[in-house]
């Protein structure tokens, strides 16, 4: 959100400096005919044959003409020296390739050298430029270069201005010490470079003491110095440490540039402690941008005293306040009067709390960005409020504005974003408010009580995110714009055919995200997938749906995420779908599939996470080709006609033999992207990062299995889930069920199991959920730790079983020892005392504390809610379901600290 305020500042102090480095130059060159001098142009020429590709801009080098006149050429006035090479292309399409040839050292007073977005291939920024002397500016940025930038550039001693930016993090030093030469230097960005190597950046940084402009956006910059001896930049206006992992308090070295600073952006950084008082003294600060960090406490009422020297009145002089995904509280009550000139607001994912009014914002007449969302803030205004802002965007997500439908936003006009979910609005969408704004791009009224229909939106043409989800809108689905990109129409009761959809599909459509499940569409699914080739996510489930899944589902080779489930779909899995390999989520469960599980599953979809088939009528075997899906977390097939054995290379499932903790959590935007696919599909666009990580279920119950329980399966150490229950299954428990000690949730119910149950699953120390019961278990039931917490039914339909919470005592009678199971007991006894199965990891240790105070902040909220909870510990429910409601109830707890905003 660059508002054209920050936008003219930041151009007029570019303008300033870049305007005193060239003027000199461009002013001159009309005036006196000089001509270009023979070596200079030989070396122009050379250096042009180094590149290939658009040439378009040496149409006029031409050797006949006077190279001063070439284009991107400037000449000094009098001696006719080149001083500046202008190559930059305005943007990639038009980017030259080429290398940088030393011919450019024939141009020795060259001033000013501009090869920005311009494309060298990967090469290094070449050492013989920091022998051009006379350079004062010079931007390579956007220019495709790799490795170290050479120290050699420390050369440049009349360096005022140098741009090495967007380079990736190709580029990258080892220290920063060639700064120190350069002292005149007033602007330098290195956004993107990669500066982690370079401990005492900041030490460099402090010799330029002419500094006006610094840009180290995400350049992986980690240490931040609390103080400094003494601050040499105090001329900066301009700073941006943006993007890095700058932890610690904000540093107090800060505020002693508190005169000149004019925008200041540490967004996403993990800054912590509260926001320092000493901001008031910023005279000059327009921009500050803190969003992003684990700052808490209020927000400092001294912001608003910015200035207040220049104001008979004490007004900040920001202009732009982002403070958005913090930890702050209080309310807002102090802070708002003294920011009435301000035009970007956005406090939003905090916990502020309090009552906002109508009269508090009275004076806001230049507000443009007012987003106050995911925070315990009330917006309480009258029905007749027309406020004096028109706001470009409106965020006021759980802002309590229900029960009626804000009357005052029909006075907007202008909005290009709003975002009022989660408000309790209970009533009908009025019909002003779909023709209020024709630059409208983002909707999201979700998670209110809405009603009514949604009018024909196809006009709307700049519309590109729509989230109506969680209401009671009904009628037909809306007609969109070919130009929507994201559509979340889920948990809502509209109906009617669904082949409406490739009205939205039609040619050069850009629907990536199409959610429209948990409504009552009902007819086939149509075959005009054709035009899908840009969806990422497509979730038709819980509606009406039957006839059969199209071929033409196979164009959708982007598609990350396909949710069919819970419908009346018939017949087979079409093999077209093979094709789509980028899929990572596959649910067709719940419907009338029939048909054998195809082999291609495991052969082709080899990104899958969740495959989700169950309840349906499949039949014959679990095809082995299943267990090369070793990204799997989430496999069901339960609740089909499948028979055989099952396949022994299950413990090639990597993925479920691998455990993470909550704790070792490591942004994954692969998992991330997982997460928000699901919770998108239960209807809600959360985003948050944590929770599903961890999840993982295997679930084959209720089919026709036979055989043993491989023993590979202990393996699946990651498993918080296990069910084999109601299937022919015969054997014993795998004697190292022990080591699977993350599981909350095992049935092994109405199979042939027999003999013991292995003592070792008193290691299974999360278990809240175990059913062994219709087997043919026998012996003593082992007790301690969580198996003190099952009751009889537990066991119950095994006749051999003895031992609490059985009434039968095992000491009186040994008859319950099966006689053909005690070879396989004592052997495993044996391996308990190696050690093999009550190994407990130093970390799963941690992991058991932690369960003691993590139980309750996170799985606590479902003691709480009745409904949940027996949806929880419902050990035969639906698994996938399941996960829903663990889901639901991590986001209501994490939310705040993960939801991005939709755009
Ligand atoms: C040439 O440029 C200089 C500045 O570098 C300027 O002072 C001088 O007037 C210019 N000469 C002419 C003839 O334009
Ligand atoms: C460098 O070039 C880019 C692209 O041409 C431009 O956007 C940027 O402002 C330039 N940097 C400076 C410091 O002039
Ligand atoms: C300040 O800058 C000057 C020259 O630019 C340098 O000599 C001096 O050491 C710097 N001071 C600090 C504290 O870095
Ligand atoms: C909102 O304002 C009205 C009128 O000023 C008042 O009666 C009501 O209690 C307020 N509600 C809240 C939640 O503050």
């Amino acid at each position: 959100m660059a508002s054209i305020l920050h936008e003219l500042v930041t151009m007029f102090i570019f303008v300033t400096y870049v305007f005193m480095v060239t003027t000199e130059y461009s002013l001159g060159v009309a005036a006196l005919k000089v001509q270009c001098i023979d070596s200079e142009q030989k070396a122009l020429q050379n250096f042009k044959e180094g590149f290939h590709g658009h040439l378009d801009r040496f149409s006029s080098w031409v050797p006949e003409e006077d190279c001063c006149k070439w284009r991107g050429v400037r000449c000094e006035n009098e001696t006719g020296h080149v001083i500046t090479l202008d190559l930059h292309s305005s943007d990639s399409s038009e980017a030259m390739q080429g290398q940088l040839r030393e011919s450019l050292l024939d141009l020795p007073y060259m001033s000013y050298l501009d090869l920005s977005l311009n494309d060298f291939l990967q090469i290094q920024i070449p050492e013989f430029i920091g022998s051009l002397s006379n350079l004062k500016y010079v931007n390579l940025t956007n220019a495709n270069f790799k490795g170290i930038i050479p120290d050699q550039l420390g050369n440049l001693s009349h360096l005022v201005s140098l741009d090495l930016s967007g380079n990736g993090y190709s580029l990258r030093v080892n220290n920063l010490n060639w700064l120190y030469h350069l002292s005149p230097l007033k602007f330098l960005d290195l956004s993107g470079v990669d500066l982690s190597n370079s401990v005492n950046w900041l030490d460099a940084i402090n010799m330029l003491s002419s500094l006006i402009e610094l840009n180290l956006f995400a350049c992986k910059l980690h240490n931040l110095p609390q103080s400094l001896p003494r601050v040499n930049f105090t001329s900066l206006k301009i700073l941006d440490l943006s993007f890095n992992s700058l932890n610690g308090t904000i540093p107090d070295w800060l505020f002693e540039i508190d005169q000149s600073l004019v925008f200041l952006y540490l967004r996403r950084n993990e800054f912590h402690g509260s926001i320092p008082e000493a901001f008031g003294n910023m005279t000059s600060l327009i921009v500050l941008d803190l969003s992003e960090n684990n700052l808490e406490g209020p927000i400092p009422t001294t912001l608003g005293m910015i200035s207040q020297k220049n104001q008979s009145k004490e007004f900040s002089s920001l202009r732009e306040l982002y403070l958005y995904h913090n930890q702050l509280n209080g309310s807002l009550q102090k802070i708002l009067p003294k920011l009435s000139r301000i035009h970007v607001l956005d406090v939003s994912w905090n916990s502020l709390e309090g009552v906002v009014t109508d009269a508090e914002l009275l004076d806001f007449s230049n507000l443009q960005v007012l987003d106050f969302s995911g925070n315990n803030l009330t917006l309480n205004v009258s029905s007749s409020w027309a406020p004096s802002f028109q706001l470009e965007r409106i965020g006021l997500n759980s802002c309590k504005l229900g029960p009626q439908f804000p009357q005052w936003l029909r006075t907007q006009k202008h909005f290009s974003s709003i975002d009022i979910s989660m408000n309790g609005i209970s009533d009908a969408v009025p019909d002003w408010f779909w023709n209020l704004s024709s630059k409208i791009r983002h909707v999201n009224l979700s998670s209110n009580v809405l009603t009514g229909t949604v009018p024909d939106l196809s006009s709307k043409i700049k519309l590109s995110t729509i989230d109506l989800s969680l209401n009671k809108l009904s009628g037909p689905l809306p007609l969109l714009s070919s130009s929507i990109s994201k559509v979340f129409l889920a948990g809502n009761s509209f109906s009617g055919p669904i082949f409406r959809l490739c009205e939205m599909l039609k040619v050069n459509n850009s629907v990536r995200y199409l959610d429209v499940s948990n409504n009552t569409l009902s007819g086939q699914i149509p075959d005009c997938w054709t035009h899908g080739k840009n969806l990422v996510i497509l979730n038709l489930a819980s509606n009406n749906l039957t006839g059969k899944i199209p071929e033409s589902i196979g164009h959708l080779l982007q598609l990350n995420s396909l949710r069919f489930d819970h419908n009346g779909l018939t017949g087979k899995i079409p093999s077209s779908l093979k094709k789509c390999t980028s899929l990572i989520v596959l649910d067709l469960g719940q419907n009338r599939l029939s048909g054998e599980i195809p082999e291609w599953i495991g052969e082709n979809l080899l990104k899958l996470m969740i495959l989700g088939l169950s309840s349906n009528a499949f039949k014959g075997h679990i095809p082995v080709q299943v267990c090369l899906l070793e990204s799997l977390k989430i496999l069901d097939l339960s609740s089909n006609y499948l028979s055989g054995e099952i396949p022994r290379c299950v413990d090639n499932f990597k993925a479920m033999a691998e455990r993470e903790t909550v704790r070792s959590y490591i942004y994954d935007p692969y998992t991330a992207y997982i997460e928000d696919v699901i919770l998108t599909a239960k209807g809600r666009q959360f985003h948050f990062r944590k929770v599903l990580q961890y999840v993982k279920l295997l679930d084959l119950s209720s089919n026709g299995l036979t055989g043993e329980i491989p023993q590979g399966i202990t393996s699946l150490i990651g498993l918080i889930s296990l069910n084999l229950s109601r299937n022919n299954l015969m054997g014993a428990i795998p004697p190292n069920i022990g080591a699977m000690g993350y599981m909350e949730s095992l049935d092994l119910s109405r199979n042939q199991l027999s003999c013991s149950i292995p003592t070792n699953m008193t290691d299974l120390l999360f278990l809240s959920c175990l059913d062994l019961s219709h087997n043919r278990l026998s012996g003593s039931i082992p007790s301690g730790k969580q198996f003190d917490t099952f009751d009889a039914v537990t066991y119950q339909g095994n006749h051999n079983l003895c031992g609490p919470p059985l009434a039968y005592n095992c000491s009186e009678d040994k008859s319950y020892e099966d006689p053909n199971c005690i070879d396989k007991d004592v052997g495993r006894e044996l391996e308990a005392e190696t050690g093999h199965g009550l190994h407990i990891p130093p970390f799963y240790m941690s992991m058991v504390l932690g369960f003691i105070v993590g139980f309750w902040g996170f799985w606590g909220p479902l003691l709480l809610k009745t409904s949940w909870r027996h949806a929880y510990f419902r050990c035969l429910g639906n698994l996938i379901d399941q996960i829903y409601v663990r889901v639901i109830v991590a986001v209501t707890r994490l939310q705040r600290k993960f939801q991005r905003q939709a755009a």
